[in-house]
């Protein structure tokens, strides 16, 4: 089951090291890297070998095997069959498993440790298997990450770098030149926070696993990109230019001005106010990812059932369900749904915390359990 959300950011928690949620915002967050000393012991036994194996073998699952050779990587992407692991060297690979919290509870309660960061801004965790010497090489990423350490120990070496230059002809984003300002060894349970663009290279001392709690921030360009196709699917711009009465003309090639004047006019009428790019982004952000696929239940209770489970058990949504709103609109898995008139707080209740309790699921009126009891009827939602 998922955690539910702490409101109070005003106290401090070991998972950042003593900081309050508020002072780690304001100092480290896309600023400055944090190191935690035992920020989760309890990580540690999520996640083996045997079991990241396992997800690389799906085929809904996106992994990669990354095999260092000196200074040379050769990257592979999964699904991988188990002969493969057991033909690789003893050193010097790793495995990466993304979007781990799609899968398995425990992963999807940690991503909701952070959830003091808005759903909007949280993309996955993503976990890695390495033998001794293994690792991605010293790199950055665009995003920012929390790396939490579970079994065995990496030496992670990091800081803030100018020249972001990378090595040519290489299947994996490895930096040119790297001068790490800091130098760590982290033990199970310890975290290492870092900003967007920060140089870092972690190796494996041991056998060990790496949970990467990911952040995501749309690109300029992603989101223009989007928000045009977003607009192409609801232009209705009925009609088609006429020119009834023209005269002949001695310049067939020149474009006519009328032409062109119903072109301007034409384009003038594709406008869109803050409601429409709103609406857009609250879809966009709540699209589930490309290989999210949902399990609907196979004999759905009727309305009337579903009311009375949830009323006894309680509501959780799906770890795939990406629930958001806006004063607006909720928006479920990439779909915009307008408040209902009623149970607004309830269901803003269940947005965060992802979870109702059964007195709270009792207090639901009509038009709200209707729209939970089309979410169970997709997969979306379950009666706890
Ligand atoms: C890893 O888990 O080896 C890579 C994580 C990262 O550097 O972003
Ligand atoms: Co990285």
């Amino acid at each position: 089951m998922p955690a539910a959300v702490s409101a109070d950011h005003a106290l401090p928690t070991g998972l950042l090291g003593g900081c309050t949620p508020r002072v780690f915002l304001a100092r480290h967050w896309q600023r400055a890297a944090l190191l935690v000393r035992g920020a989760l012991p309890d990580v540690c036994g999520f996640f083996t070998r045997q079991a990241l194996c396992a997800l690389a073998a799906r085929d809904d699952v996106e992994s990669r095997l990354i095999v260092r050779d000196g200074r040379r990587y050769t990257l592979e992407h999964g699904p991988f069959r188990a002969a493969t692991f057991r033909s690789l060297p003893e050193r010097n690979w790793t495995l990466l498993v993304q979007g781990v919290n799609l899968h398995d509870d425990r992963a999807d309660a940690l991503l909701r440790r952070f959830a003091f960061v808005p759903y909007a801004r949280l993309d996955d965790v993503m976990v890695s298997y390495a033998v001794p010497g293994g690792g991605v090489g010293p790199h950055f990423d665009s995003y920012d990450v929390f790396l939490l350490q579970g079994f065995g120990r990496r030496r992670w070496r990091y800081g803030p770098q100018r020249d972001l230059s990378l090595r040519p002809g290489l299947p994996v984003k490895i930096l040119r030149r790297f001068t790490p300002a800091h130098d760590a060894v982290l033990d199970p349970g310890d975290m290492l926070y870092l900003p967007p663009a920060y140089a870092h290279d972690g190796v494996a001392i041991d056998a060990c696993t790496t949970c990467s709690i990911g952040f995501r921030a749309p690109a300029n360009a992603e989101l223009a990109q989007a928000f045009l196709d977003h607009l192409r699917d609801r232009v209705d711009l009925a009609g088609r230019y006429a020119d009834p009465g023209i005269v002949p003309t001695t310049r067939p090639a020149h474009i006519p001005a009328a032409l062109q004047e119903h072109a301007v006019a034409t384009l003038a009428r594709l406008t869109f106010d803050r409601a429409f790019v709103t609406r857009f982004l609250g879809s966009l952000l709540s699209e589930p990812k490309p290989q999210v696929y949902f399990d609907p239940p196979a004999s759905p209770l009727p309305l009337r059932g579903f009311i009375a489970a949830i009323r006894r058990r309680g509501v959780h949504l799906d770890r795939r369900t990406q629930w958001l709103y806006d004063d607006d609109a909720l928006y479920i898995n990439g779909e915009a749904h307008p408040w209902p008139r009623a149970g607004r707080a309830l269901l803003a209740r269940l947005a965060d915390a992802r979870a109702l309790t059964p007195a709270d699921a009792a207090r639901l009126p009509a038009a709200a359990t209707s729209l939970l009891h089309a979410g169970y009827r997709h997969g979306f939602l379950h009666p706890a």
